[in-house]
């Protein structure tokens, strides 16, 4: 078992991460908060496996258990289904002490964290990430949030959220032997990531466990987990709010961002930040920032793990560029990029010419 601790100016929390966790939700939800009733937010798609293990284990803990299951897509990721989440809680009488137990990916971490976040100004909050992407990312760190409709049509990322850190996040690697292959790797693109950021070895020992961690080899991913989670504690540590280098997590996704509402691409998350490090490297290349060596492993390392490093269709650099001015990591007209330097170390640049971003999706198969 590994125990990674958070520690931030107002809040402490553990991530537990070891197989069998997930039969543990209910004595270490009642560790933090030990009130009579909970809600149970579960991915629809895994109500009968692991929503089941985490409703028994929290009814065996003495908690009066009301449940919601959520659809896992971004269509789903919305205010009218937090809305619904409200309605269950007024329904149940949660008060301020109950916690919201959110047991799925990245998604349902980030709805149910909103519900928790505003629900009587905040009610604790336990992450039960059942994705890669999830436990070494979205479920750490107190992000949370829904997308928004914008006016022109259309979906923006995460646009309205909160931060609302979790009280315990609660990591089962055994729950990712039911996650499909394709999502596995997704998860993997956020572990490339860290390490671009903060870790530059992990990039080696992906490429080495690259085989086990594909096939899902339970040891390989528990350690993998620890390792690229603790590069997330470290960075949220020393940033929660993001008024600084927490920024570097960006790192991929303001392209990413831009790709995944097309629908024409069907893109995971995972895999647009996969062409988005490609997209971030390749300008950073154009800046001098890093060598085209450099660049060419990070593309080869994801080509190993069967990510996608360009788009599968000719998307209009136009079309791009607008999607990227709606991000919300885009202030005024300058476009912000985080941009790698060498493995484990990227930066934050403010002010990036429009034309090396248009070369950048140009580069990932834009037209
Ligand atoms: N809050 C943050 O800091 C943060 C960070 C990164 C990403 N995110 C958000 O996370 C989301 C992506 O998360 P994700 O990749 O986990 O996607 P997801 O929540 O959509 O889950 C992926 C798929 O896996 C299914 N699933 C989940 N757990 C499973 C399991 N154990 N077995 C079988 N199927 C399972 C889901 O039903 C879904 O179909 C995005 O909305 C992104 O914006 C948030």
């Amino acid at each position: 078992m590994t125990t990674l601790t958070v520690t931030l100016p107002a809040a402490r929390y553990d991530i537990t991460i070891t197989s069998g966790a997930l039969s543990r939700v209910g004595e270490l939800t009642k560790a933090q908060a030990p009130h009579r009733r909970a809600l149970l937010v579960v991915d629809r798609a895994i109500v009968h496996t692991h929503g089941e293990v985490a409703r028994r284990s929290l009814q065996d803990a003495g908690y009066d258990v009301a449940e919601i299951h959520l659809e896992a897509s971004e269509t789903h990721k919305t205010l009218q289904v937090v809305q619904r989440i409200y309605g269950v809680m007024l329904a149940h009488r949660l008060e301020r002490s109950s916690p919201v137990v959110a047991v799925g990916g990245g998604i349902v971490g980030d709805v149910a964290g909103f519900a928790a976040a505003t629900y009587l100004r905040g009610v604790p909050l336990i992450q039960v990430p059942t994705t890669l992407l999830a436990m070494v990312d979205a479920a750490i760190g107190g992000k949370t949030g829904v997308n928004a409709s914008l006016p022109e049509g259309g979906m923006g990322k995460n646009l309205i959220g909160a931060f609302w850190q979790p009280r315990a996040v609660v990591i089962d690697p055994h729950t990712l032997r039911t996650l499909d292959k394709r999502h596995l790797r997704s998860g993997l693109a956020e572990s490339i990531k860290h390490a671009m950021i903060a870790d530059g070895a992990l990039l080696d020992v992906i490429a080495h466990d690259a085989d086990a961690l594909v096939s899902c080899d339970l040891d390989t991913l528990a350690t993998l987990i620890a390792r690229s989670a603790a590069v997330k504690v470290k960075i949220v540590q020393d940033d929660e709010r993001e008024a600084g280098n927490r920024a570097l997590l960006n790192l991929g996704h303001t392209f990413a961002h831009a790709m995944e509402p097309i629908a024409e691409l069907d893109l995971h998350h995972g895999e647009a930040v996969a062409i988005g490090l490609c997209a971030a490297t390749h300008g950073a290349m154009l800046l001098g920032m890093c060598n085209d060596k450099y660049a060419m492993r990070v593309q080869s390392l994801l080509n190993t793990i069967g990510l996608p490093v360009r788009m599968a269709k000719p998307i209009a650099v136009d079309q791009l560029m607008q999607a990227m001015l709606y991000d919300k990591k885009v202030t005024s007209d300058k476009l912000r990029l985080i941009l790698p330097c060498e493995p484990g170390v990227c930066r934050i640049v403010e002010d990036v010419p429009l034309a090396i971003v248009q070369k950048a999706w140009q580069h990932i198969g834009a037209v």
